[in-house]
């Protein structure tokens, strides 16, 4: 067990170094103590980040879900492998053991099968977090099939334009989904994307809310059933390391989303051993991640790292306000939850209410609380620190992105003193570096600048589906020879990192990935308006909103702000989804361009954040007199 489980810092640094020092023979000894390989790879590491090409366990195969599930049956086959929590509290949790998770997989697995689902084909799935969810992510993993997870949440556009993207021939759903006190009819989102998705021959319709719904002939069909009479076994199809086994899409600063693609070997010994490290797991334990699967926290640290470990994972349909703000730790009491991970928004929305919601409840199964998706702010983490952790659980503060897979910095608990805000230490194999603006790496500590990466790690995206060029312009043209995240980051006196945000027009809103450009898009195409630019401000709970700044076209002068302020809001829940809703709108003259037309988004921030006397020098700008008269109505 060498290496695995990192329980003290010396330790941490010796491993560290280790994997540093010689990355390949490192990983390679990760790789063969603790997974399950049909046969093992030529070469551990092939990579050249000009090409982009990066290539782990080139010609090992194996199947991931012989990994999940397999390989635990006869250690741990009774063991919960997933505990289904459901979004109404008085309804029955589901245990679902490591047997019985084999067995609907098998069984979703033939379904797929016998609808002509074949190694290679892209299956998109668009579900609530029901049990159905993980069985068809792991369905698919079983036969080869690739598949992209849409996260309920989007619209039926927004879920369209990634049907087609990756051209899915299969979509699993289900009729509807419960969010708190709410109903939303997914089938009929699903109905509308299909218009403009010809590819789709397949629906499969898993019953949740029991509402009616409309069949399309020969196209959708219930997947109960179909369950019911598949085989209970399936062999797994073995892969090759590098194949694909999902695409998740991500928004960039420009353009349509991007499907990141991940593969199966690397993504799966990271992820693995992330998991087991950040959380410090062991055999007994119930871990919570209340992530979505529709997002990558859901897809590495829900599904994948959880089950190669054997781990019991929770997985929670509902949502913390309901049926009051004590849920989660209602969840955690109820089930004596070991470790819990959850993101910052979540945190400052429950700090908010009355702690009465905290005090109710015994949390003394925590062990381990976890932090992701956006910078977590200073008094948000002492909360968590002292109300949920009662000062005796780590907080690990998790910095990674979709395209990294798995965890990149972070703390391991009871191994790295933590400070908060701070990401700390990279995790063990990951080479971080801090660059200026001129592309020189800035040593040292005490430093700022932007993060990269300066060596491959397992679990990396390997390209963005159908568009090579643009994962090599996004993340690799930046720097050379560099991973370039996207993100700002610190490193303090003692090398711990902190990050800082986003350095491009990425906007993190309640630790969702937003990019400016669709929303613009979305905007721009309401009747009204001539322009639009899109920028964040900070707020206290999702941690950035959304300000737009819109200039109407002239037939739009005369109409309603309020009205127009709705039906901006309402085209962009349609086209995107409600999460990229606009808090705040300024209809304006005009909006502040450089010479060569481009939008000084700089400008725009600062003026969001009501930060108006630091504006910077704005005499080059094209139209400096519309700088003074944005300010004069700004709505701060
Ligand atoms: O800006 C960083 C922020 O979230 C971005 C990645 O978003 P996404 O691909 O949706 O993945 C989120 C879950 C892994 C990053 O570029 N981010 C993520 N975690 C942190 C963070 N910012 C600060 N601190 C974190 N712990």
């Amino acid at each position: 067990m060498s290496n695995y489980h990192i329980k003290h810092l010396e330790e941490y640094f010796q491993v560290y170094r280790k994997s540093v020092r010689d990355p390949e023979a490192f990983w390679e000894e990760i790789a063969e103590e603790h997974f399950v390989w049909r046969k093992k790879w030529d070469r551990v590491l092939r990579w050249d980040f000009k090409k982009p090409e990066v290539a782990w366990f080139e010609g090992a195969r194996l199947n991931i879900t012989e990994n999940c599930l397999d390989r635990h049956l006869p250690v741990r086959g009774d063991k919960t492998a997933i505990l289904f929590e459901p979004n109404d509290p008085s309804g029955e949790a589901q245990h679902i053991t490591y047997k019985e998770l084999h067995e609907r997989v098998c069984r979703m697995a033939n379904v797929l099968k016998e609808h002509g689902v074949k190694k290679g084909d892209r299956i998109c799935i668009y579900l609530p977090m029901i049990p159905e969810l993980a069985v068809a992510v792991l369905a698919c993993a079983r036969i080869g099939a690739i598949h992209s997870v849409v996260f309920a949440g989007f619209s039926s556009n927004a879920l369209a334009t990634r049907i087609n993207d990756s051209d899915c021939k299969l979509v699993i759903t289900s009729d509807g989904s419960y969010r708190g006190a709410k109903t939303l009819n997914l089938k009929s989102i699903v109905d509308t994307a299909l218009e403009d998705c010809p590819g789709v021959d397949t629906v499969l319709v898993a019953r949740r809310t029991g509402e009616e719904v409309a069949m399309k002939d020969g196209r959708d069909k219930w997947l109960q059933p179909l369950l019911d009479e598949a085989y209970a076994d399936c062999v797994a199809e073995i892969m090759d390391a590098e194949d694909p086994l999902f695409i998740l899409y991500t928004s960039g600063s420009t353009g349509k989303p991007k499907g990141m693609v991940h593969s199966c070997g690397g993504y799966m010994v990271y992820t693995a051993y992330t998991f087991k490290n950040i959380f410090q797991y062991r055999e007994q334990d119930v871990y919570w991640c209340t992530a979505d699967i529709g997002w990558i926290t859901g897809h590495s640290y829900i599904v994948y790292g959880p089950l190669a470990n054997g781990a019991t994972t929770v997985m929670f349909e509902g949502v913390p306000s309901y049926p009051d703000y004590g849920r989660f730790w209602e969840v955690v009491e109820k089930h004596r939850v070991n470790q819990f991970y959850t993101a910052p928004t979540a945190i400052r929305a429950l700090a908010k209410e009355s702690l009465d919601y905290v005090e109710k409840y015994d949390l003394s199964s925590l062990k381990v609380l976890g932090s992701v998706g956006e910078p977590i702010n200073e008094e948000a983490w002492h909360w968590y620190n002292n109300n949920i952790g009662r000062n005796k659980c780590p907080i690990v503060d998790t910095w990674w992105q979709t395209e990294t897979g798995g965890i990149m910095i972070s703390p391991i608990p009871f191994v790295t003193p933590t400070t908060p805000t701070f990401a700390t230490l990279p995790f063990i194999g990951i080479q971080p570096a801090l660059m200026d603006e001129e592309g020189n790496e800035i040593k040292g500590n005490q430093v700022s600048g932007r993060l990269c990466i300066k060596f491959p790690w397992p679990s990396m995206a390997r390209t963005i589906w159908g568009n090579h060029d643009r994962y090599r312009d996004t993340y690799f043209s930046a720097y050379a020879d560099k991973y370039f995240t996207g993100d700002g980051a610190s490193r303090d006196a003692v090398g711990y990192y902190r990050i800082t945000g986003r350095v491009d027009d990425v906007i993190i809103v309640s630790g969702h990935n937003l990019g400016t450009a669709p929303i613009e898009d979305s905007i721009n195409e309401h009747p009204a308006v001539a322009e639009s630019a899109i920028v964040g401000f900070p707020h206290d709970v999702k941690g950035n909103a959304l300000y737009g700044f819109v200039i109407l076209k002239e037939t739009g002068e005369s109409r309603n702000r309020e009205n127009l302020h709705k039906e901006i809001n309402q085209q962009i829940t349609e086209q995107i989804g409600p999460i990229a809703k606009l808090d705040k709108i300024q209809f304006v003259p005009g909006l502040p361009k450089t010479r060569s037309g481009k939008i000084m988004r700089r400008i725009l921030r600062k003026i969001a954040a009501g930060q108006t006397d630091d504006l910077g020098d704005i005499s080059t700008l094209l139209n400096p007199e519309v700088v003074q008269e944005i300010i004069d109505q700004a709505e701060v």
